[in-house]
């Protein structure tokens, strides 16, 4: 999960990050009253998930509390590459003298945690990084150590800090490390970190990926989902504890185990090229031991997606035989009633298939075409989202 720029700045507050004052806003009124409760100058920032907002006119600096209401008005509603901006931090404004860039993420092509850290932080940053990229310091940073004070001072040496900053820059990078460990994050980024007019080493913008698989033991974390921007299909899958993920395409896709799905997502893919160019509405993967509840929860959430034509069951028999999926699904579509509208080409194979197939005919439900090859299966779904 991405966080917004005033969540990734309370969570550097709580471990020990210097960061100025921040207050979010839902309306121009709140804005201005959280300019008047900072003082001073501040600056109005759109809050939305993406990067480059300053230069898409997200970002603005107001002398006074009706300046920050007026640019709250103006940035409220706007649209940022495609995000509707819904809500504005008040930042308490900085006496800004360098701009620095620093990250840590994980790298998942070399196994390891990477942290990038520059002199010449700031907007440009992405353009540093294509046209000078020795001016962008990259150090491996070991899962066993962190970013401890040793590695914190190679960091800053390598970008070439000014002597007389390292300790004071590493120091922070040690804190940015903490909430990286602690928070389970596999991104956490500062563009800019500055120096500011009385040297004092600032996290003036954040941006922090969080870890999902480690929801389980962050409990905090749940009350960071902002539920207005969810895909409200992928809150009741995730409700349901299924792992389901929302695609483009018409052709609803359910599957047990994650390379049968991914497999059954590409032959889709290629036989909506003679239907009208169909293609797979979403990855759903129900796993092993498919009951009739979890067949029925996932049909339910699928069906519930407007652009679904059709359905493809495709299920491999392993653990779980043929029949009792067979049997899920003449059960699924008992609970579901009136509710399941859409045809569904079923494919089974593997264990217990003819037991599968006999329940299957023997239901003889109008909705339900049988499939015998996973091409067949995919094929005649296409056909049918294309009617
Ligand atoms: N609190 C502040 N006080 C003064 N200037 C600020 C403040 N916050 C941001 N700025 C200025 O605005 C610029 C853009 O802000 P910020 O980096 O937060 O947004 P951004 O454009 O979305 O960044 P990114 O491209 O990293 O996503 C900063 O580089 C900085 O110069
Ligand atoms: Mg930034």
């Amino acid at each position: 999960m991405d966080l917004y720029e005033y969540q990734a700045r309370d969570l550097f507050e709580a471990h020990g990050v210097p960061v100025l004052a921040g207050i979010v806003a839902q309306t121009p009124e709140e804005a201005k009253a959280a300019a008047e409760k900072i003082g001073g100058v501040t600056v109005v920032k759109a809050q939305v998930k993406v990067g480059g907002r300053g230069k898409a006119g997200g970002v603005k600096v107001a002398k006074t509390a009706d300046e920050a209401y007026e640019h709250a008005k103006a940035i409220l509603g706007m649209d940022i590459k495609g995000h509707t901006v819904h809500q504005v931090m008040i930042a308490q404004g900085a006496d800004i003298a360098e701009e620095y860039y620093f990250s840590v993420l994980l790298d998942r092509a070399n196994r390891t945690y990477l942290a990038m850290c520059s002199v010449e932080g700031g907007m440009e940053i992405e353009q540093l990084a294509v046209e000078r990229p020795e001016a962008l310091a990259k150090v491996p940073v070991s899962a066993l150590t962190g970013i401890d004070q040793a590695t914190a001072e190679k960091i800053v040496a390598e970008a070439n800090f000014p002597e007389e900053l390292r300790s004071q820059v590493a120091e922070v990078l040690v804190k940015l490390w903490g909430v990286f460990e602690k928070e389970d994050a596999t991104l956490v980024e500062v563009n800019p970190l500055v120096k500011t007019g009385d040297g004092k080493i600032l996290a003036l913008d954040g941006k922090v990926t969080l870890d999902d698989n480690a929801e389980f033991r962050q409990e905090g974390h749940a009350a960071l989902v902002d539920k207005r921007t969810e895909d409200p299909l992928e809150a009741k899958a995730k409700e349901n504890d299924l792992n389901y993920v929302k695609l483009d395409g018409q052709v609803g896709i359910i599957g047990n185990g994650a390379g049968l799905v991914m497999s059954t997502l590409d032959v889709v893919a290629y036989a909506g090229e003679k239907h009208g160019n169909v293609k797979p509405a979403n990855f759903l993967d129900i796993g092993g031991g498919a009951s009739a509840e979890v067949m029925a929860n996932g049909l339910d959430v699928i069906l519930n997606d407007e652009q679904v034509k059709s359905v493809f069951v495709n299920v491999f028999g392993g653990i779980t035989s043929c029949d009792a999926v067979a049997n899920g699904i003449v059960k699924a579509l008992e609970i579901l009633g009136d509710k399941a509208t859409k045809p569904l080409v079923v494919r089974l194979d593997g264990n217990n298939v003819e037991e599968g197939r006999r329940i299957l005919d023997e239901a003889n439900h109008p909705l339900v075409t049988l499939a015998t090859t996973m091409d067949e299966g995919a094929d005649k779904a296409a056909e049918l989202a294309n009617k």
